[in-house]
């Protein structure tokens, strides 16, 4: 069954990239040190004469791409994108080929495991070969899962283009604090996590005909979970097609888990990539991007250039350097036109990153992980990859969670590698040592469920009537440790009973597509007449993007401005003073832009607030506000984050109140140089050491008030909440603006 159909030609050469140890002996480790295009002398004097310092690299090995392909290794890369129709451009992609089988097999099954090389336009052309083919009739709807929300967007973008009709009407998305459909949608792209929260309006997906988990090997949580719902829904509604769509990787293991569907294998086409390593580690690996960069442009020939950098924050430093490079280097080098992507990217940006690359211009995207698998930018032909990636990290035993900066894994390494080689062969750059790749990099990074906090996905399950989670059928099961740990915290937070059950509490709680700790916060502020506020602060911290703007040629200017906002009582109360003032200014970007306030974030923060407050009133929340004692709001948010709370210990550090780990408040905080006895934190970000952002000093008697069943009054003694002289001179630790 499972072989029948796996198309037959070209699959064996589109092994992984590495055979790892065999390679590794055999292949030459040439020492053959790559100096950017050392046989073109011009370009190599302008390079020296321009540029001070400069990234040396080794070549390694070379990843395969098919054999077919390895017959045009040498024939240019083909600009030819630009001239294509559209549906020229639809018949080029790989999947093509295979339309009428795909649709066959998805009749013939109900569950089907899609495997094929990013690119080769599962997420784009499926739904549409799906909709030609009348699966969207009856007014049925076609879902499609992504695991980041700038995939959704633009992908259902793109498919709107493709089909020529607006987005929102035929093709739409939905995201979380944003819903793109009416209903005449008939494709829908939709985050994970907001499929996850339907589950809650319509168990039985009714309106689906089609559910595609897109992006499986991702492997996030809200993915992993919703393998369990769908499993279980296609045992009784037989009529919807499941479709479970993946790269090339751990398709064997999606078909076992789905009682072996049958697997259909894409081939790709791909073109052999040449890795290059560094000879060194690199202290500074933006430094380093922006110099490869750079060196690349001026001896390489054409083609695009990928660089994986961590978040929003790496992204626009690099930006800035390479465009103060670029500046001072003049009319010396051709145009480089510099793209970011991340996350918050807005969407007239979004689009830009895919627009072709004019003629004798070069493309360098500045992007997160996103543009590992999620998104294919076409024409690239360098990747460059410093080896990291952000990831939450969860630590069961002391129950705290924390952003950091980690190693990426081989298989991600891989990914990555792999962009370069899409449109032509290419030339993939670690900012690596050869042996750092080889020891110190994981084979494979760890799936979400087994290394974040479970809390809000425990709510939604317990929300969906799933109690025994010991028992649910996880692909991978959580450890037993974390599941506790969540459950522990949701009763603490009351949305459980002592018998696991969710209360009236919980069930208010999984109405707000947020984290419990913030949905309990919210419904807390009505009891201490502050809804309006406590609102407020939930969507100035659910933006998640930067609020203030830190530009690098006028940091005082900035920081001052942003000084001018702090209010006592600490962060929280600072982000609804900013939001006050925008809104008595009434919503004025000008006032954003004298202020050094992000309007962006600003107006993102006010769409969350309509329809948190929307959310509010459907849980028939009083909406009240006007009290003039911050107290009231302070304990609100105690309520919710009772968990984050540190004491002051000796020497001006701090600690957590229950597990005794040292944090420090960090350096952008409106608290930074006041040290007051006990405070909450919104999160932990790791960067040099452990970070709180955004904290509020509170009275340690409150927990008492709040979470008498999690905090005893022993823990809380010395509980005088007198100040400590304020410390002066302190300074800020190196990269953490
Ligand atoms: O899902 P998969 O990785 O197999 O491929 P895809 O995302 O469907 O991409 C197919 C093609 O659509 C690629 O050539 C992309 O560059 C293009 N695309 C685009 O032009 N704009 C988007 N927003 C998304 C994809
Ligand atoms: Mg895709």
């Amino acid at each position: 069954e499972k072989g029948k159909l796996e198309p037959e030609p070209e699959t064996q050469d589109n092994e992984p990239p590495q055979s790892e140890q065999s390679k590794w002996e055999s292949d030459q480790m040439s020492s053959a040190v790559f100096r950017f295009g050392a046989k073109d002398r011009k370009a190599q004097q302008d390079y020296d004469l321009l540029l001070e310092d400069e990234v040396e690299f080794v070549q390694a090995l070379r990843m395969p791409g098919s054999e077919k392909d390895r017959k045009h290794e040498h024939s240019p890369p083909p600009q030819v994108k630009a001239l294509q129709t559209i549906q020229e451009t639809k018949k080029s992609l790989p999947i093509y080929p295979f339309r009428n089988d795909l649709i066959q097999a998805i009749k013939d099954h109900q569950v089907l495991i899609i495997e094929g090389e990013t690119g080769s336009g599962k997420t784009t052309q499926i739904p549409q070969y799906l909709y030609e083919a009348g699966f969207a009739e009856n007014n049925k709807i076609i879902g499609c899962t992504q695991p980041r929300r700038v995939a959704a967007m633009s992908v259902a973008a793109r498919v709107a283009h493709e089909m020529a009709v607006k987005l929102g009407n035929e093709v739409g998305y939905a995201i979380r604090f944003e819903d793109c459909t009416s209903h005449r949608t008939r494709i829908k792209y939709m985050t994970d996590g907001t499929l996850h929260r339907e589950f809650l309006s319509e168990p039985d997906l009714a309106s689906y005909s089609v559910m595609i988990i897109d992006e499986a090997h991702e492997r996030t949580l809200h993915t992993d979970i919703l393998f369990g719902l769908v499993k279980d829904i296609t045992r009784f509604r037989t009529d919807l097609k499941l479709l479970i769509s993946s790269a090339t990787l751990d398709a064997t293991k999606f078909s076992e888990f789905f009682d072996d569907a049958p697997i259909f294998r894409i081939p790709g086409r791909r073109f052999p990539v040449d890795i290059y390593y560094t000879k060194a580690p690199e202290a500074d690996y933006i430094d380093a991007c922006v110099v490869s960069i750079l060196q690349i442009h001026a001896t390489q020939p054409h083609g695009d250039v990928l660089v994986f950098l961590t978040g929003q924050d790496e992204i626009e430093t690099c930006q800035e350097m390479l465009q103060e490079r670029v500046r001072r280097l003049g009319s010396k080098l051709s145009e480089l036109l510099i793209l970011p992507v991340y996350a918050n990217l807005p969407s007239d940006m979004q689009a830009k990153i895919f627009q072709p690359t004019p003629p004798r211009a070069r493309k360098v995207v500045l992007a997160t992980n996103i543009a590992e698998t999620s998104l294919t930018i076409d024409n690239i032909v360098y990747v460059i990859d410093p080896g990291f990636a952000k990831q939450n990290n969860f630590n069961s035993r002391t129950g705290m969670e924390s952003l950091m900066v980690v190693p990426i894994s081989k298989a991600s390494a891989n990914q990555r590698a792999g962009r370069a080689g899409r449109v032509a062969p290419g030339k993939c750059f670690r900012l690596y040592t050869a042996w750092a790749y080889q020891h110190e990099l994981e084979d494979n990074t760890v799936p979400e469920i087994q290394r974040i906090n479970l809390g809000n996905a425990v709510l939604t399950l317990k929300a969906l009537g799933i109690n025994d989670l010991v028992h649910f059928d996880f692909l991978d099961p959580p450890p037993h440790e974390t599941l506790v740990l969540a459950l522990e915290q949701l009763y603490a937070l009351g949305a459980l009973n002592h018998r696991g059950e969710l209360t009236k509490l919980g069930r208010r709680m999984a109405e707000f597509p947020l984290d419990p700790m913030m949905a309990k916060m919210l419904l807390a502020s009505e009891q201490y007449r502050c809804s309006e506020e406590v609102a407020t602060i939930a969507a100035m911290l659910s933006v998640n993007g930067a609020i203030f703007y830190r530009p690098k040629d006028k940091i005082i200017h900035a920081d001052t401005a942003r000084k001018n906002f702090h209010v006592p009582g600490g962060d929280h109360l600072t982000l609804l003073n900013v939001y006050n003032q925008w809104q008595q200014s009434d919503f004025s970007t000008h006032w954003c832009y004298e202020n050094f306030i992000q309007h962006r974030s600003m107006k993102r923060a006010r769409d969350v607030r309509e329809q948190l407050v929307g959310l509010m009133q459907r849980v028939e929340m009083e909406l009240v506000s006007g009290i003039t004692e911050t107290m009231n709001i302070r304990k609100a948010i105690t309520a919710g984050y009772f968990y984050h709370v540190a004491r002051l210990s000796k020497g001006g550090h701090y600690k957590t109140a229950k597990h005794n780990q040292t944090v420090s408040i960090h350096p952008n905080s409106s608290l930074f140089q006041e040290l007051p006895r006990w405070l909450l934190y919104h999160e932990l970000v790791f960067t040099t050491k452990e970070f709180m952002r955004q904290v509020t000093e509170i009275e340690s008697k409150w927990l008492l008030e709040v979470a008498p069943h999690y905090y005893k009054p022993k823990e809380l003694e010395d509980s005088t909440n007198k100040k400590m002289p304020k410390v002066t001179g302190r300074s800020r630790p190196d990269g953490t603006n």
